[in-house]
């Protein structure tokens, strides 16, 4: 099979046959809504019904095709229904679909597979089904491990809903996440390191990562009992809004979690299997950290998560069960052993490398031309764009966010951006040639979005690419 599986056939794109959201979408959506509630602001502002996915392309209900910039929600991330993941996946479905958590040849293929790809001896594994039991998980195997009951976590970072998933994560008064009047007893919160918005600063300017840790480090002695089992932590946020720490962050994090002897719980649901060019986003920086949740990209669309443990803590694993009603079911295990593969057959990690490239110097080509982005930032297919009302007070444009997110959807981008923030997740397997066009429906929306609101600019001339014809 051919790494660009994903061209055949693909024609024009976008290619749109009606207004969009369009009619037969409206009509699903308003049905659905008698019953369904609680649906994401992405949803709400552009109710469109999708019915096909194949590689990088989207078709809604009424016929019309999208090019996908999300990957589902960061999780298609070897395109829509990649064949070798499909496939395995029906093999299972028609011969085996639970066995508890006794050993099948497909988990035990899978398991050696990730003490192979995995960084260090990252090899005592277990297996779950969404990316907040891993975390739970990962909660869990600190204590054991550690025999201490506290945890530290970010301003800002998800880890899940679940109560201590989300005990780590940012729980505003009115969060439809929590929904809680507080976080569980021994969760803290502290700032982490936004470059785009500093609390600390050096006085060249920079963020001041020392002043971070200092802090930490107070904290540790000062704000808990201390017992801090993990610092619990995304390598970058992902729903945070795209933000990357400065490249000194993690280690020197690492540093005092040792000096404390604290384990670093890295959360790499989101970020990891690739997204940014690395089986690890924390490899970037040379990291290697004590506990792993992987989930999303992990098994490609089907529902397959792990929680990965070092080598010396794994005995401790044995103190906490890994059995569960679907972690590690032979479907769930091939899904995940194929997209594995797939990353390696298709050298995906370098193409992320490459095509991420071109992002991070289209996106800051456009923060120079346009003069509602503040910011852009990247690694890899990680990437945001945050728009602004001023570049000094940098203040967020949230009007012009929904604006952007609705004008590229109607122009024919699937994508999941929140706020002023524009997220992006395109499938790894892109090209430039598609990354191009995606880009191009996003900078001519931003460009219609600043005249909408009388953004007085030097006149950006965009090249905008014609439609793709095969
Ligand atoms: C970093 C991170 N951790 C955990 C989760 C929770 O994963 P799930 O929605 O599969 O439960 C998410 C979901 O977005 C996430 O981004």
């Amino acid at each position: 099979m051919s790494k660009y599986w994903w061209k055949e056939d693909i024609g024009a794109l976008p290619h749109l046959i009606t207004e969009t959201p369009g009619p037969r979408s409206r009509a699903m959506h308003s049905s659905s809504i008698r019953y369904i509630k609680g649906l994401s602001s992405q949803v709400k502002l552009f109710p469109v019904c999708f019915e096909k996915g194949y590689g990088i392309t989207l078709t809604d209900v009424d016929g019309n095709k999208y090019l996908d910039f999300s990957s589902g929600i960061y999780v298609t991330s070897l395109g829509h229904c990649h064949p070798k993941v499909s496939e395995a996946v029906s093999y299972w479905a028609k011969n085996l679909m639970n066995a508890h958590d006794f050993t099948t040849p497909v988990k035990e293929k899978l398991l050696t597979k990730m003490a192979q790809i995995l960084p260090g001896k990252l090899n005592a594994i277990q297996f779950y089904s969404d990316g907040t039991t891993a975390v739970e998980a990962a909660i869990r195997a600190a204590r054991a491990i550690t025999n201490k009951h506290e945890f530290i976590s970010a301003f800002r970072d998800f880890h899940g809903k679940t109560l201590g998933a989300v005990s780590c994560a940012q729980m505003h008064r009115n969060s439809t996440y929590s929904y809680g009047a507080t976080r569980a007893a021994g969760f803290y919160m502290v700032p982490r390191p936004d470059p785009y918005r500093p609390l600390w600063e050096k006085a060249d300017g920079t963020i001041d990562t020392d002043s971070y840790i200092r802090f930490y480090e107070d904290f540790i002695k000062e704000g808990t009992v201390g017992n801090v089992a993990a610092f619990v932590l995304e390598p970058v946020q992902g729903w945070g809004g795209s933000v990357f720490p400065p490249d000194d962050f993690f280690p020197k994090l690492k540093k005092l979690c040792d000096k404390y002897k604290i384990l670093l719980i890295d959360d790499e649901v989101l970020a990891g299997m690739g997204r940014t060019g690395e089986w690890l986003t924390l490899s970037h920086w040379g990291v290697m950290p004590d506990i792993v949740t992987l989930g999303k990209s992990f098994g490609n669309g089907f529902p397959v998560t792990a929680m990965v443990v070092s080598e010396e803590n794994g005995k401790a694993l044995e103190k906490i069960s890994a059995s569960s009603s679907y972690g590690g079911s032979p479907m769930a295990c091939a899904a995940a052993l194929a997209s594995i593969e797939v990353i390696e057959e298709e050298d995906i990690l370098q193409n992320v490398r490459l095509v991420g490239d071109y992002f991070l110097q289209r996106m800051e080509n456009i923060k120079e031309n346009h003069p509602i982005v503040g910011d852009v930032r990247g690694k890899g297919f990680l990437l945001g764009i945050e728009l602004v009302k001023d570049k000094n007070t940098k203040e967020p444009f949230d009007e012009a966010g929904k604006l952007v997110y609705q004008k590229a959807f109607r122009k024919g981008l699937a994508w999941i951006p929140a706020g002023h923030i524009l997220r992006m997740s395109p499938p790894l397997i892109m090209d430039e040639k598609y990354a191009r066009l995606g880009m191009d429906i996003i900078e001519e929306s931003i460009q219609e979005v600043e005249n909408e609101f009388g953004y007085n600019q030097k006149s950006v001339k965009i090249n905008f690419t014609e439609k793709i014809q095969r």
